[in-house]
């Protein structure tokens, strides 16, 4: 096992920074940038209900999930051409590499396009694309992740499977996201199921705001392999225990829990709980253009209301090389890589 050095605390930044790391929980539409938003919007001639950039930006002020939720799907709104969906990947992969970010497995919500009428073709070829090219150009290698929505029906998120089918090859796994209170995970195990014949890989969002119980069925029903959040889990020292055997994964967001209200500030957030109990915890950006920051301020912003250390940032780190779904080869190519990187701050 590699023996991590130890770190001084004004050089742990650098070295968070600097860094190789995968994001595991991004989802693109949250990456829409306010000045996006309305080029977008004024390239589409699509008028907004916000006077500018400015007032767009002084609604960003959630307290709980469904409050972001509501301003999240009215940006995804300005979405309509392949480019469109190209150019909001395309500068987000532009940050991750500026984030050190080696691999990003994005989520994408199809149904609050093609409920638009947008095709399923459009939203994925773009995406796809930026991918293609965010690997050639920037070194980012990239998988698609699409969501159901959790507040729409079963019956809907199995007529969105039959239209990403001609897909297939192009999206590597299943999510669930949006409102989570109400929506528990056992409302989609059918379809789940059928993804699950399919071969796609399976998370779900789950204990970000909802209960334990919800972390519980997320695994025992949907049989996912990773949970999105799941911080709701240190409530609950069985399933701590679980997790812990089982290494499943937590993609946790602690600016998205901050700003969504999970927790009241950094300093009491629970991810050094998470890793103490030795559970496979992850950090990630979630929205980042919503949630006032990209992945590289998620890790700077909790290590220093944590007081977190160098151990912690080399375990996270593999952790999301570890939790990802690329190759075997390629996660310890990836590793070596970090490993690399923390040989030269010894
Ligand atoms: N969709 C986008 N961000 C989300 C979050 N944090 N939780 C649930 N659904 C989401
Ligand atoms: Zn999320």
């Amino acid at each position: 096992m590699f023996k991590v050095p130890t770190v001084a605390a004004d050089r742990l930044p650098a070295l968070l920074r600097r860094m190789p790391k995968a994001e595991l929980h991004i989802h693109i539409e949250g990456s829409l940038e306010p000045e996006l938003i309305f080029a977008l919007a004024h390239r589409n001639g699509l008028s907004l209900p916000y006077a500018d950039v400015a007032a767009l930006k002084r609604a960003y002020a959630f307290s709980n999930l469904q409050s972001f939720l509501d301003i999240y799907y009215a940006g995804a709104s300005v979405l309509i051409t392949e480019q469109d969906f190209y150019d909001m990947a395309r500068a987000y992969f532009v940050k991750a590499a500026q984030d050190r970010v080696l691999h990003a497995e994005l989520f994408f919500d199809p149904q609050t396009h093609t409920a638009r009428g947008v095709p399923m073709r459009t939203i994925v070829s773009g995406l796809h694309r930026a991918c293609v090219d965010a690997r050639a150009e920037l070194g980012v290698s990239a998988l698609l992740i699409m969501c159901f929505l959790r507040h729409l029906s079963e019956e809907a998120a199995f007529a969105t499977l039959e239209e990403a089918l001609p897909f297939r090859d192009q999206i590597v796994g299943i999510g669930l996201d949006s409102g989570e209170l109400g929506n528990p995970p056992e409302k989609f195990a059918k379809v789940f199921a059928r993804c699950r014949q399919l071969g796609f890989r399976l998370v779900a969002h789950a204990g970000e705001e909802g209960p334990p119980a919800y972390v519980w069925t997320a695994l025992d029903e949907l049989k996912v392999e990773r949970i999105d959040h799941g911080v709701q889990s240190t409530h609950d020292a069985a399933l701590m225990q679980r997790l812990a055997r089982d290494r499943i994964a937590l993609t946790v967001c602690p600016l998205s829990n901050l700003k969504l209200c999970v927790f009241p500030d950094l300093a009491r957030h629970t991810l050094g709980q998470l890793l103490d109990a030795g559970i496979v915890a992850t950090v990630n950006s979630d929205d980042p253009a919503y949630f006032g920051g990209y992945l590289n301020s998620n890790f700077t912003e909790t290590f220093a209301a944590l007081g977190l250390k160098a151990a912690q940032a080399y375990t996270l780190a593999r952790n999301s090389f570890e939790a990802s779904f690329i190759e075997p080869a390629a996660k310890q190519a990836y590793i070596r890589q970090l490993d690399e990187c923390f040989e030269t701050f010894r």
